[in-house]
């Protein structure tokens, strides 16, 4: 009876939390807006989705970062795009040690980028570097990144096909890409979220791995779908997909 009761309540709880959360991911998505420009949509207020992803995407940012530091090398080149106002691009540099460059289709976002890089107490932190660029041209040579890295942008590019050439170009050999995005069917948050396993079909990257991403809590609005050129084993072993990590329950690599 008790032990009913007890779990009953811990349902009760879980379904809460799980609703408060869903309920304050929507409200903050949809106050970010969005209008078309050439080359995808940009979000209509960059400062409000500054100040919305720094207070409630700061724990999906840090298990993110801590993934990529386990997918990549201490010595990789890392290409963030779509990086917005640099949360994630800043945390892998300041915490992980890592060289990146975000790159995003919006100026009003590569300035929040910059400014929120520029501001931090420890003058020596290393910090990104921030471009304004289009993920369907993107201005860099063949093979000069070895890890490509995308968070909620996949669902804002005009073309996905082109995107996904680009990275592939960009990529140096045994180089992956690592995409997440609304998984197909969360259309509370957009009505149209692309699939990447169908967008990769075109470009000479193929899926890898996709599995759900939980985040909030025990919730999985994201999905991580990883990309390579086939026969193209990973330059660095723990980006290989299907390894276990100790993350709080994210399952992937
Ligand atoms: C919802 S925001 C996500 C920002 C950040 N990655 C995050 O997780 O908070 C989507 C971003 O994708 C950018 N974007 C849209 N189309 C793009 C394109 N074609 N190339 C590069 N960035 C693009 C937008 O300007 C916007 O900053």
């Amino acid at each position: 009876m008790g032990h009913t009761f007890m779990s009953r309540m811990r349902a009760g709880l879980i379904l809460l939390g799980a609703s408060v959360a869903v309920a304050a991911a929507r409200h903050g998505f949809r106050s970010a807006g969005g209008h078309s420009a050439p080359g995808g949509i940009l979000v209509k207020d960059a400062g409000a989705y500054d100040a919305f992803s720094r207070r409630l995407l700061g724990s999906f940012y840090e298990q993110i970062a801590d993934d990529v530091a386990r997918a990549a090398s201490a010595e990789a080149r890392i290409l963030e795009v779509g990086c917005g106002p640099g949360h994630l691009s800043i945390r892998l540099a300041r915490r992980h040690g890592l060289d990146v460059t975000g790159v995003d289709l919006d100026p009003a976002m590569i300035d929040r980028a910059r400014a929120n890089a520029a501001h931090s107490d420890v003058i020596d932190d290393p910090r990104p570097v921030f471009v304004v660029g289009d993920v369907a041209h993107l201005g860099f040579s063949d093979e000069s990144f070895d890890l490509v890295i995308s968070t909620l942008s996949m669902h804002h590019w005009a073309d996905p096909d082109s995107g996904l050439s680009e990275i592939e170009r960009v990529l140096t050999p045994g180089g992956r890409a690592l995409i997440w995005d609304f998984r197909p069917g969360i259309w509370v948050f957009h009505r149209h979220i692309p699939d990447p396993v169908e967008h990769a079909q075109g470009s000479r990257l193929q899926v890898v791995g996709a599995t759900p991403w939980r985040w909030p809590w025990k919730v999985s609005l994201t999905q991580r779908v990883e990309l390579g050129r086939p026969d193209e084993p990973p330059r660095h072993p723990e980006s290989r997909t299907g390894e276990a990590h100790d993350d709080g329950g994210n399952a992937h690599g």
